[in-house]
C-alpha cells in the first residue's frame, strides 16, 4: 500500500512538473534562446520573402541566392526566409502582403502587375522580345526603368529584373501548329488583358487564374492547356498531365522583385547596402544562368515524358506574329505609344 502510495504521489509529481515546464516555455517572456557562440544572434533581423514557383526555376534559385547573399554579406545578422510555392501567399495576394508589411519582398510575374497600371502589359505583347539580348536591353534601358517609375505611386519599390523565359504552349486537345489549332481551346493564362485578347483574338477562351491551381486545373480537364516556360512546365509537372507542347516562344516571362517603400526607406543606410549589393549580384547570376536551365529542364521533359513536342519553324513563328500583330495597334493606347515604340524598336525576326 505505501509503495502504491509512493508512486502515485511520483507520478502527479512527474505530470505537474511537465505540465509547468509546457506551459513556461509556451507563454515565458523571458529572452528566446540563442546559441551564444553565434555572436549578435539575438540582434538578427528576419525578413520575409514570398514567391509562387518552385524551388529548381530561375526565380526560386534566385530566391534562394539572394538569402544567401544577404546572409553572408551581413554575417549572419540579416536573414531573408524564403517560401516558395505560394505557401506563404497565393500570386493574388502577395501585392496586398508586401503593402501590409506582412512580407518584405516578392517576385511576381510582370504579366501580373497590369493592376497597378497599365504600361506592365508592354511586356505581355506578343513576341515582345526574340531573345534573352533583347530582354535585358529593354529591362535595363528606358522600359525597365520606365516601369520600375510608375510602382512608386503604389509606394512600391522596383529593386531588380529577374528573368525566366519565353513562354511555350501546352495542350492535350490536339497538336499546336497553326495559330488555328487554339480555337475553341480553353486555356488557363495569367491575369493579363493582353494576353487574355491575344487568345481571343485566336478564337480561344482564356481562363485566368492563380499559378498554383494550374496543374488542377489540366488534370481535371477544366482547362486544355495552358502557356507558360520551360522551367514551370517541368517543376511542376504540368508535362505530366498534358499530351502536346509547342516551342512557339510566342511571349515572354520574367519577374519585377519588389519591396514596400515605406519598408525601406526605414532600413539602415547598411542594410540597404547589403540588400542593394545582394540583389545586384543576384541578378547578374540570373541573366546568366535562366535560359541554361530552361534548355536542361526541356531535355528532362524529353527523357521522363512521351508529351509530343513540335518546335515552330521560322516561317511558322512569323505566321504566328503576322496573326497575332492586331494587339499592338489595341493596345498601344492603353500601354502608351512610347513604352510600345521602344518595344518596336528592339524586336527582331523571331
Ligand atoms: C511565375 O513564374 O511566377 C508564375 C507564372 C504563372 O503564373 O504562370
Amino acid at each position: 500500500m505505501k509503495s502504491l502510495l509512493t508512486c502515485l504521489s511520483l507520478m502527479v509529481l512527474g505530470i505537474g512538473t511537465a505540465l509547468f515546464i509546457g506551459f513556461h516555455d509556451r507563454f515565458s517572456t523571458e529572452e528566446p534562446y540563442y546559441d551564444d557562440e553565434q555572436e549578435g544572434l539575438k540582434d538578427q533581423i528576419v525578413f520575409k520573402f514570398s514567391h509562387v514557383v518552385a524551388e529548381n526555376t530561375p526565380k526560386g534559385r534566385a530566391a534562394n541566392k539572394f538569402a544567401d547573399l544577404v546572409y553572408q554579406k551581413s554575417g549572419g545578422t540579416i536573414k531573408v526566409e524564403v517560401f516558395p510555392n505560394g505557401s506563404l501567399y497565393s500570386d493574388n495576394e502577395e501585392i496586398n502582403a508586401l503593402q501590409n508589411g506582412d512580407v518584405q519582398f516578392i517576385a511576381p510575374s510582370t504579366s501580373k502587375l497590369g493592376s497597378l497600371s497599365p504600361e506592365w502589359g508592354v511586356l505581355d505583347l506578343p513576341y515582345a522580345f526574340t531573345n534573352y539580348k533583347a530582354v535585358q536591353e529593354g529591362l535595363n534601358g528606358k522600359i525597365g526603368t520606365r516601369l520600375f517609375a510608375s510602382l512608386e505611386k503604389h509606394h512600391l519599390k522596383g529593386l531588380a529584373y529577374w528573368t525566366n523565359g519565353f513562354k511555350q504552349l501546352t495542350s492535350n486537345k490536339g497538336p499546336i501548329f497553326t495559330p488555328d489549332d487554339l480555337k475553341g481551346q480553353a486555356l488557363r493564362i495569367m491575369p493579363s488583358s493582353v494576353i487574355e485578347d491575344q487568345y481571343r483574338l485566336l478564337g480561344a477562351h482564356p481562363r485566368q487564374d492563380s499559378f498554383n491551381s494550374t496543374f488542377q486545373l489540366l488534370e481535371s480537364n477544366l482547362v486544355d492547356g495552358e502557356e507558360n516556360t520551360i522551367s514551370n512546365i517541368y517543376s511542376k509537372k504540368f508535362y505530366n498531365v498534358q499530351d502536346y507542347l509547342t516551342i512557339s516562344n510566342h511571349g515572354y516571362l520574367g519577374y519585377a522583385v519588389m519591396t514596400d517603400e515605406h519598408f525601406w526607406n526605414s532600413q539602415t543606410e547598411k542594410t540597404r547596402t547589403i540588400l542593394t549589393e545582394a540583389m545586384r549580384e543576384t541578378t547578374e547570376w540570373n541573366e546568366a544562368s535562366a535560359e541554361k536551365m530552361n534548355k536542361d529542364q526541356l531535355e528532362e521533359i524529353k527523357k521522363n515524358s512521351s508529351i509530343h513536342i513540335h518546335v515552330l519553324s521560322k516561317a511558322e513563328k512569323n505566321t504566328w506574329m503576322k496573326r497575332l500583330d492586331p494587339i499592338y495597334g489595341q493596345y498601344e493606347q492603353v500601354i502608351g505609344r512610347g513604352l510600345v515604340q521602344d518595344l518596336l524598336s528592339l524586336r527582331r525576326e523571331p
